[in-house]
């Protein structure tokens, strides 16, 4: 038997999150189960457990955890990969257990020099960020405005966006405008005249806005900034009435853009283009203190589970 984290119940992590036991999975010809070193945290989990992304009760108990790497053990005749081998999954679903299965599509190989860690918690976050900028079509032209750029998925928008040539302003809270500066953009505070702060901030007019935050801030800022067609979020699916595109995989176009940012994201972070931070790794048994953690206001980096 093996553990697996599922919300029993729709509330908050601390009531609904439980680890039950499960017969170790086995694979089909195309599907690859995988030991699980460690499984990335992300808001969208802790959002699936309050019921915010949904509350079906027919999908209780609902299965937790997007993304995960490990080391194969055991290989459906036709995956192509082979026991043994290390590997990142995603998408995934129920990564939060000793062991995940996916369709052999969904599973990676891990680059070399690539830690477990980083390799858990990088590709939810990295083909998000791929789709705001691709969606957008962010070249060395623009002057890209980025809502929490110091986020994890902001952090990887503003590293590809300042590679690309763009000049970037990013808000963040000071503790984090040094990472800022690092990754190449202008920081700006989001307490205060956002709007004059940007103005002041950027050497050129803004042209574009990735926007990780959905906040009205942000939303109103952006549209005071630049036309509605020129922001995309992931997070503002109120505001989709005003005009501005946000993008979570529920079209051709975004999941083709998902799809194809893999490769690439694992190759920039096995050579150090793109650094994933660990702010803290919980046990697997811990899981709802980590989807509370994710919850509130918590230091920069991404949360990791180790069964
Ligand atoms: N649509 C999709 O496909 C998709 C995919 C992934 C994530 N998401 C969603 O996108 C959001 C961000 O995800 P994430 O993983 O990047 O989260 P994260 O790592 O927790 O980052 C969130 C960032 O938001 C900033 N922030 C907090 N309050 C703010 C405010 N009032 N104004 C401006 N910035 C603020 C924080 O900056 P400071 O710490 O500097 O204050 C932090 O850097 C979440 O809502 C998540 O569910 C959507």
């Amino acid at each position: 038997m093996a553990r697996k984290i599922v919300a029993a119940q729709y509330g908050e992590p601390t009531d609904s999150v439980e680890v039950i036991d499960v017969p170790v999975p086995e694979p089909d010809a195309d599907q690859v189960v995988v030991r699980v070193r460690s499984a990335g945290v992300n808001p969208f989990d802790a959002k699936q457990v309050r019921g915010q992304v949904g509350a079906d009760p027919d999908k209780l108990p609902l299965p937790l955890g997007g993304e995960a790497a490990g080391v194969v053990s055991a290989a459906g005749a036709d995956s192509g990969f082979a026991v043994g081998d290390e590997v990142v999954v995603y998408p995934a679903s129920g990564a939060f257990a000793d062991y995940v299965i996916a369709p052999s599509s969904n599973v990676h190989a891990k680059p070399t020099g690539l830690d477990d860690d980083a390799a858990a918690a990088l590709l939810l976050a990295g083909v998000t960020a791929a789709d705001v900028l691709a969606t957008l079509g962010v070249t060395g032209d623009d002057t890209l405005l980025v809502h929490g750029g110091a986020g994890a998925v902001g952090s990887i928008v503003t590293a590809r966006a300042v590679a690309a040539g763009a000049t970037v302003i990013a808000t963040a809270s000071a503790a984090n405008h040094d990472h800022l500066r690092a990754l190449g953009a202008v920081p700006v505070s989001y307490r205060g005249d956002l709007e004059a702060a940007v103005r002041a901030a950027a050497p050129t007019p803004v042209t574009a806005v990735a926007d990780t935050v959905g906040t009205d801030q942000a939303i109103d800022v952006s549209l005071a900034l630049v036309p509605a067609e020129r922001i995309v979020g992931i997070a503002a699916w109120g505001r989709t009435d005003d005009g501005i595109v946000v993008v979570g995989g529920g079209t051709e176009e975004s999941r083709r853009h998902r799809r194809e940012a893999v490769p690439g994201l694992l190759a920039d972070a096995a050579a150090g283009r793109i650094v994933v931070e660990i702010a803290g790794e919980f046990p697997l048994e811990r899981a709802a203190d980590a989807l509370v953690a994710i919850s509130g206001p918590h230091p920069r980096g991404k949360y990791v589970l180790h069964p």
